[in-house]
């Protein structure tokens, strides 16, 4: 992969011509990095599938710049799908709508809705919008890890995630560690109720505050795929142990005020939930480059970023 440390708006522009001719770019977003593609573009999607090495059917997120695109994309938009992009975009949100005829069945995995999101960091924006001004409609970007592994939330990360997977000629853009560290939340829009089908760090509460509607947790009957369909996501290579005594050589991820047990590698000590959840994946990962075995967790308490966290965790202590 070609990196590009802190693009400038020349290289920004290079990067969207690249999309627009059917090449994959890797890109921060404020939540983890994602590995981009013209959206109507079905083989750079296929071949997004093939670095990943992620089933077909597995739906994708549209990237769009702006809650002006989002028509390009979904059709029956709900008045309060509405009013939730316009509190929370750009941001951490993916919403599930009815697809427009621009989301083809190689981007929704055959469903009839379609994934959308406005993220918030400036290079994953300005890219957007030169790919627009070049005519594109949206980018499709999963993160950028081999399916089932751990999200990247740095550039080194995407390196060591698909590096070898890709060309020398596609592109990565740097934009430093990705401050939010997890997914966004994911809300289907598409039914009378709304719910939650991956917690992230706009929460439950902050969306019924908005929507002035029921949020539900998750929907469980429902044979879509989202994350958490799969018996193993986010995992590191170590064992993930949520809240056991740790032992010498173990791996050890709490809060600040937890004190390190004796001879565990303490792998980070954040200082409140939001900063637990920027260092997640940079523990499950500096675990691996050292080799440990095991990682004993002691996860935040608290319903808000929290629930997003402990899901991570319980998804990644799965194998
Ligand atoms: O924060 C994020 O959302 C990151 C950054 C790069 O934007 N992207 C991301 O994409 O996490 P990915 O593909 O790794 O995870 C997206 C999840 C998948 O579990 C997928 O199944 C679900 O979103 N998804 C996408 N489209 C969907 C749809 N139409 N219906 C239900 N779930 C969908
Ligand atoms: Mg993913």
């Amino acid at each position: 992969m070609e990196i590009i440390n802190n693009p400038t708006q020349t290289e920004i522009k290079k990067a969207a011509k690249a999309l627009m001719d059917g090449q994959l770019v890797a890109f921060p977003t404020e939540t983890v990095y994602g590995l981009g593609a013209d959206a109507t573009n079905e083989k750079a999607v296929s071949r997004v599938y093939s670095v990943k090495a992620r089933p077909t059917d597995h739906p994708l997120i549209v990237h769009i710049s702006s809650i002006n695109q989002l028509g390009n994309w979904a059709v029956d938009i709900p008045e309060y799908a509405i009013k939730i992009a316009e509190e929370f975009w750009p941001g951490p949100m993916t919403l599930i709508l009815k697809r427009s005829k621009f989301a083809k069945d190689f981007i929704t995995g055959g469903q009839e809705n379609v994934g959308v999101r406005v993220p918030s960091h400036p290079v994953a924006l300005a890219l957007l919008s030169e790919f627009e001004k070049l005519g594109g409609l949206g980018v499709a970007a999963p993160s950028a890890n081999r399916f089932g592994a751990v999200s990247p939330t740095t550039a080194e990360a995407v390196v060591e995630e698909i590096g070898l997977e890709c060309n020398s000629d596609e592109l990565l853009l740097d934009g430093g560690a990705s401050s939010i560290g997890i997914e966004s939340t994911i809300i289907d829009c598409t039914r009378a109720k709304i719910s939650i089908l991956r917690p992230g760090a706009i929460t439950l509460s902050m969306i019924e505050e908005v929507a002035k509607i029921k949020v539900c947790a998750k929907t469980s009957s429902n044979s879509r795929k989202f994350s958490g369909n799969f018996k193993s996501h986010y995992a590191p290579k170590a064992s993930i142990i949520l809240s056991a005594a740790a032992l010498p050589g173990d791996g050890f991820l709490a809060l600040s005020d937890v004190e390190t047990p004796a001879g565990v590698v303490r792998l980070a000590a954040p200082i409140n939930s939001y900063d637990y959840a920027a260092c997640l994946y940079y523990a499950f990962r500096l675990a691996d480059l050292k080799a440990l075995t095991r990682i004993i967790v002691i996860p935040p308490s608290g319903e808000g970023i929290e629930t997003a966290i402990l899901d991570r965790i319980k998804k990644a202590s799965k194998k």
